[in-house]
């Protein structure tokens, strides 16, 4: 298991990490890039799988975790229904990768691939719109550089597919709140929000 880095994305792991339910028996990483977080995650569940639409990232996946158990990576768009049958995972993570997304469509089908019980988490991108927004997107400039300076620099890892977000973090919180009744938002300094959603028992 190799190559540990750190960048505005890897900064929220322990975040994901931490909300993984004790006991997890399989979770699903969307976009999983190189797959340093499903690497991660074999610590908190029985069986982890990483899925990206990018060929590139998965072959590397596979390569930085060879010989690692209770993991497999898929070339996969987890918007297809043959990623995987409605309820098949206990926990999943997406860490910047809504964004490349329609958002509705992405939370729809990863709500259909959690298991009733399950949770959900979602670590995006959104964009400034707001006076406020611009202000405390400006706060995040010393604190990433400060976090930066103390993990020896930022690494995004080579050929990771990269977008520009299009919605507003005003309007990722609506349509969250809207189509996650219940979820735990929040806007963080490094550009990035999290979103927490456990789905009911009863599977509603
Ligand atoms: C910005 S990268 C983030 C990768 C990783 N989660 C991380 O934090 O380093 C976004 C990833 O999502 C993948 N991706 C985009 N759309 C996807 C889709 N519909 N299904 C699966 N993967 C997708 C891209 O190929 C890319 O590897």
């Amino acid at each position: 298991m190799t190559s540990d880095y750190w960048n505005h994305n890897v900064h929220y792991h322990p975040l994901v990490l931490n909300a993984v339910p004790d006991g997890c028996r399989s979770a699903l990483d969307v976009g999983c890039g190189e797959g340093l977080l499903v690497r991660k995650l074999t610590q908190r569940a029985q069986s982890v799988t990483g899925v990206d639409t990018s060929g590139a990232m998965i072959r590397l996946a596979r390569e930085r975790s060879a010989g690692l158990g209770g993991v497999t990576f898929s070339e996969a768009d987890f918007l297809d229904a043959a990623s995987g049958g409605p309820g098949t995972y206990d926990f999943i993570s997406a860490v910047a990768v809504v964004h490349h997304v329609e958002f509705e469509q992405a939370v729809s089908s990863m709500v259909r691939l959690l298991a009733p019980g399950g949770r959900l988490v979602i670590i995006g991108l959104a964009n400034n719109r707001t006076p406020q927004d611009w202000i405390i997107g400006a706060a995040g400039v010393p604190a990433a550089r400060f976090r930066a300076r103390r993990h020896g620099g930022k690494t995004d890892p080579d050929g990771m597919p990269l977008r520009m977000p299009d919605m507003a973090w005003g309007e990722v919180r609506r349509e969250a709140k809207r189509l996650l009744p219940g979820c735990r938002f929040r806007r963080h300094l490094l550009w990035r929000y999290s979103l927490v959603w456990d789905k009911p028992a009863d599977g509603a």
